[in-house]
């Protein structure tokens, strides 16, 4: 596109019968402005996430050797899939080719040029464009610490089944919120929820790994989101049942980087529909071993440890959905998430097709427990009996990549699947339909 605007330039120049054109330097208002504004401003904004705002040409100059080299680094925006993977909805990483045009732009010193000629402004991908439903959580919440993720139990306030079509979470307290994931509790399992938010003083529950009830395979997410996300509209026509008398449990990790940040109260908003063409179902695998404390042996003192396993899911369909998907029949994978703890290094997500080869679904080379996020494809998966469905993790258990908790160093330990900070998951989450 912004070759064909530049044309007409290029043609009256050379009938000037001038010498070789120079490529005109990208500038401020025409190239970077949009491309800063889609990538970085949703978390470097006035009160966000990011430790300072990035949405003015005098804040990314101030920065700029800084700018530069995390974005060449790509560090930042900070996304976690590989890009050699597959394509995703809402991905805010930058091209190579945009990030040859920052390098552009700053050794030409920067210019501002004229405002309101960007040639393009770059909508963020995805979003949720229709919120039908919005939950808050039911009390005001201090966080304390670095990370603190703690559980509210939220009511559930339709009368027939709906489905959920779209998710985002909009921060109370945008200083603090590092992610936002949303559970569903069907009616029969909503007591033991309860139980927790009672049985702790205070708004809320400590929980770390999910919603607070070990292993609990009833339920399942309802939307995750991360800073700078604006939330995504699931699959067109599929969406998530939720039945009358359910509630939803929302995991909140604080993550503060000042002594007082103040009380948050957060959002989730929700697309509804009364019907779909689809049920999708956002169901977790992994190795049903695993969880059982077998097989997911991470010694101590080991710097590197992988565990691989893959299964051919159809048979189970029906089983892993509470009946919503039938058995033994092709299933299409619209969105995915990875999960492990602080020492997870890597992950991976793949089908293994009947023929032998290998169709990438999610691959996370640097594994950050902070930036945990779905992943939604460009185009759905095809999974078809006789495929399999491989999930992999690698850990580093060295007693150098031990996590700090309350100010201590942790020793090294052999670790195994549990909900502890210093336990261990290799968990992957799909959205899928039938
Ligand atoms: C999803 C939220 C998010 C987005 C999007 C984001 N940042 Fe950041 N950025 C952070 C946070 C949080 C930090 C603080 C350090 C950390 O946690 O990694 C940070 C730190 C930085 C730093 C200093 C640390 C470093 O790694 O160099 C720079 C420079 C930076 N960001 C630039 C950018 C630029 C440029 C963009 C857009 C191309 C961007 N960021 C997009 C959240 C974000």
């Amino acid at each position: 596109m912004r070759r064909f605007a530049l044309f007409p330039l290029v043609v009256a120049v050379a009938a000037c019968g001038g010498g070789p054109v120079p490529a005109a330097a990208p500038t401020w208002h025409q190239d970077i402005a949009p491309l800063v504004e889609r990538s970085c401003s949703g978390c470097h904004q006035p009160g966000g996430i990011a430790p300072f705002p990035l949405t003015t040409l005098e804040q990314v100059t101030k920065l700029g050797a800084a700018v530069r080299a995390a974005v060449e680094a790509k560090r930042m925006p900070p996304f976690l899939a590989s890009n050699d993977c597959t394509d995703y909805v809402d991905d805010p990483s930058l091209s190579q080719a945009e990030i040859a045009t920052l390098g552009k732009w700053f050794d030409a010193g920067a210019p501002e040029g004229v405002a309101g000629t960007a040639v393009n402004r770059l909508e963020q991908a995805g979003g949720l464009t229709r919120v039908d439903l919005s939950l808050q959580m039911p009390v005001d919440y201090v966080p304390h610490g670095t990370d603190d993720y703690r559980c509210f139990v939220i009511d559930w306030p339709h009368q027939t089944t709906k489905y959920v079509t779209g998710f985002r979470a909009k921060p109370g307290n945008a200083s603090t919120v590092h992610h936002v994931i949303g559970f569903l509790i069907p009616p029969d399992r909503v007591a033991a929820y309860q139980q927790l938010d009672e049985a702790e003083a205070g708004a809320g529950y400590t929980c770390f790994g999910g919603a607070g009830v070990p292993n609990d395979r009833g339920i399942s997410w309802v939307g995750a989101w991360a800073p700078g996300g604006a939330g995504n509209m699931y699959a067109e026509g599929t969406g998530l049942t939720v039945k009358p008398g359910s509630k939803i449990v929302v995991q909140v990790h604080y993550n503060s980087r000042t002594e007082n940040p103040g009380s948050d109260r957060t959002t989730l908003e929700m697309a509804l529909a009364d019907e779909v063409r689809h049920k999708a179902v956002l169901t977790p695998f992994t190795n049903p071993d695993w969880p059982r404390g077998m097989g997911m042996e991470i010694p101590a003192f080991q710097k590197e440890v992988t565990h691989t396993w893959g299964l051919d899911p159809t048979p189970y369909l029906g089983l892993m959905t509470n009946g919503l998907l039938p058995s033994n029949q092709a299933m299409k994978i619209h969105m995915t998430s990875l999960h492990q703890h602080l020492l997870g290094t890597r992950n991976r997500l793949s089908i293994k097709r009947a023929d032998g080869t290998h169709e990438c679904l999610l691959d996370i080379p640097q594994w950050d427990f902070h930036w945990q996020r779905n992943y939604q494809f460009t185009r759905a998966k095809v999974l078809k009996p006789g495929d399999q469905l491989v999930i992999s993790c690698s850990w580093d258990n060295s007693a150098e990549n031990q996590p700090v908790l309350g100010g201590a160093k942790q020793l090294s330990r052999d670790v195994k699947w549990g909900e502890n900070t210093t336990d261990e998951m290799c968990l992957g989450v799909v959205y899928v339909t039938e």
